[in-house]
């Protein structure tokens, strides 16, 4: 089985004062959160596409969902305290809802990436039947440089620099077992899950991202999408 689960568990704290996380914010004519299922919900191969949404918002997520999507696929779960532990809330509801096999895959997206395409999507679900784990990523543009404090430590060569945008994509087995390997402070401190993988040695493969596949995270973003949103209508 392929699932989905759209990571909409944050507080959004570097959008500033709104009345509440970016996820559930208007953009143009629909909550952020609302674009980005509506882009899963066309890939027919998914079997489930879970929200995972901070405790405190789940009857709001609940209400949004079933005003504007209507796909009996679309289940709201509780998040966690950060974004790793959202992803593994997430897992637990599927283990606990469906018989999962060795083969089994999860396809999962930040709530605040409206602008995923199919393409991407299905280059996920074709990467990770055959693979452990699979990020989604672009060339980096600018120079990357490694600091710390006000002094440079490392200027990587750019052409093997990519920066990491979602869907991850995970074998869902592997991805248990290597989380389970985590020691309590490496899960404090992991903020990208696929790194889970790598630690534990899996194979993490890549998948050419969009520039345009960017995360809303400031106001300056949500200014940005908002007039992709426009002129595209
Ligand atoms: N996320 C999540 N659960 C958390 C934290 C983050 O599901 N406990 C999700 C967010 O909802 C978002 C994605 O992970 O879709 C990327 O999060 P990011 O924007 O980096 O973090 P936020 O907590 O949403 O925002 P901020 O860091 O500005 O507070």
């Amino acid at each position: 089985m392929i699932f989905a689960q759209i990571l909409a568990g944050g507080k959004g704290t570097r959008m500033g004062h709104v009345q509440m996380p970016k996820q559930f914010l208007t953009l143009a004519d629909k909550p952020i959160l609302i674009h980005t299922v509506e882009k899963f919900v066309l890939e027919s191969r998914f079997e489930a596409i879970l929200i995972v949404c901070p405790p405190a918002w789940l009857a709001h997520t609940q209400a949004i969902v079933k005003r504007y999507l209507h796909d009996d696929r679309v289940k709201v779960v509780t998040g966690g305290a950060d974004r790793n532990d959202t992803l593994m809330h997430g897992i637990a509801y599927l283990q606990e809802n469906y018989d999962l096999t060795d083969d089994d895959v999860v396809i999962t997206h930040d709530a605040v990436r409206p602008f995923i395409t199919q393409r991407i999507i299905a280059d996920n679900i074709t990467a990770v039947l055959n693979h452990s784990a699979v990020d989604t990523v672009v060339p980096a543009i600018d120079t990357i440089v490694e600091g710390e404090d006000e002094a440079i430590l490392n200027i990587p060569i750019r052409e093997a620099m990519y920066q990491g945008q979602t869907p991850q994509s995970f074998n869902i087995k592997t991805l248990v077992k290597a989380y389970d390997q985590l020691t309590t402070a490496q899960k404090a401190t992991l903020s990208d899950s696929c790194k889970i993988c790598l630690l534990a040695g899996e194979d993490v493969h890549l998948v050419r991202g969009e520039n345009f596949n960017f995360k809303i995270t400031t106001p300056y973003d949500l200014k940005v999408a908002t007039a992709l949103v426009e002129t595209r209508d």
